[in-house]
Order: C-alpha cells, then structure tokens, then sequence
C-alpha cells in the first residue's frame, strides 16, 4: 500500500480534527488539516476589511499562502473562523487551494484529510470516506471548553450561535458545500467518548486496507 487516502468532513467542533489526528497516528498517514488553509486566507483577508472580499484579492491571496502562514499560533480565533467561513464561500479561493489538497491526498504513504469538501471535491476517489457529526449543542461545549482551555474569554451562547452561523453558511454555499458524500460512513460522536469515536473510524479504515 503507497497511496491511500481517508476523507473525513464534518461541521465545526464535531471531533473530525482529533479523529484524523488519531487515524494519521495509527497507520502512520500523513495529515493535513484543511481548515487551517481557509483560516490562514480568512485572517489574510481581515487585514484588509471584515466585510465582503474582492473575489480576485482573496483568491490571490490563498494562491500566496506559505508554510509561514499555516503555522500561525492566531488561527483558532472565533474572527478568524468566520472570516474563513466567508473566504471559504468564494469559488476563486477554493480553486486556488485545490492542487496543493489533491497532491496532499494522493503522496506516498498514506494521508487523512478533514475539511467540509473532502470526500466531495477533493478526494471523491478517498478510500474511505467519514462524515463526522454531533449535536450542535456537545459541539459549542467542546468548542467552548477548547477555548477557555486556550485562555479565550467566550461564553457559551456566543460559541453556540458563532457555530450555527458558520455551519449555515458552509452548508448553504454553491462552492462546494458542507454535505456528506453519498459513499460517506456517517460517524455521529455526540454520545461517544474520543476513544469510542477514533475506535469506530479505525475499524472501518482497518476493513479497506
Ligand atoms: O475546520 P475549521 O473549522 O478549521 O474550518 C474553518 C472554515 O473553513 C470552515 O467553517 C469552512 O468555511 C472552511 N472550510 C472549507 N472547506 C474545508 C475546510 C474548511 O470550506 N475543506
């Protein structure tokens, strides 16, 4: 086995971040978090406004991104997740990034990628597909738990409602939306210990392989 690829997606805070860290560690895949791409362009583009983006600017911009960027320590921001959320909806970005994911996904040694267009777009030829779900309520209080932990000052209401947002804006977008593939196993982790979770995606992987 040289090439094979894990598409896992899901909405914000479901726990496909800590799973496709899991899975990278268990059969020693390489792991790209694509999220942190959009990030990196979203906090780009708030050094030049926080409404709307010139099309053009922001696809620019994502053409640009460098090692540099990605290593940011600011991207977990609740502004930088929303300004990502709306770099993500421009069809010039998503293209700009699209090359660099596809060569990710299909280098030597096996890669796990987590995103919102994975198993869609990127990798509809993954070898498995995840789509990792939880109720959006568990989903603010990891996420709530997460920040505070990282000394953020938030409230749970604020993640809460910054969470349906993003998903609404991510689910309801011409470019690639947020939506399971049809060939996607559905993981829904709201009752499920990290453990129980990362178990469930090892197994199913485990059965491609
Ligand atoms: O996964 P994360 O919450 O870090 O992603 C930040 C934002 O980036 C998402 O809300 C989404 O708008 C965008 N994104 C995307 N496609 C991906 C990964 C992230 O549109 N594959």
């Amino acid at each position: 086995m040289t090439r094979f690829t894990v598409a896992i997606d899901g909405p914000a805070a479901s726990g496909k971040g800590t799973i496709s860290r899991a899975v990278a560690e268990t059969f020693g895949f390489a792991h790209l978090d694509t999220g942190l791409l959009y990030r990196a362009v979203g906090k780009k583009a708030l050094t030049f406004t926080d409404g709307p983006l010139d099309p053009d600017l922001a696809g620019n911009l994502a053409a640009h991104l460098t090692e540099a960027d990605l290593a940011a320590d600011d991207l977990r921001t609740a502004p930088v997740a929303q300004a990502a959320s709306r770099v993500a909806a421009i069809p010039q970005v998503r293209a700009a990034l699209l090359d660099f994911q596809k060569r990710f996904a299909r280098r030597e040694g096996g890669a796990v990628l987590d995103g919102r267009d994975i198993g869609t777009v990127i990798c509809p030829d993954a070898e498995v597909k995840l789509f990792v779900t939880a109720n959006d309520r568990t989903r603010a209080e990891r996420r709530f738990a997460e920040l505070t932990a990282n000394g953020h000052e938030t409230d749970l209401d604020t993640v809460l409602a910054d969470l349906r947002a993003r998903d609404k804006r991510d689910a309801s977008r011409d470019a690639a939306p947020l939506k399971p593939a049809p060939d996607a196993h559905l993981l829904d982790t709201t009752e499920l210990s990290i453990d129980a979770a990362v178990a469930e995606a090892v197994t199913k992987i485990k059965k491609r392989i």
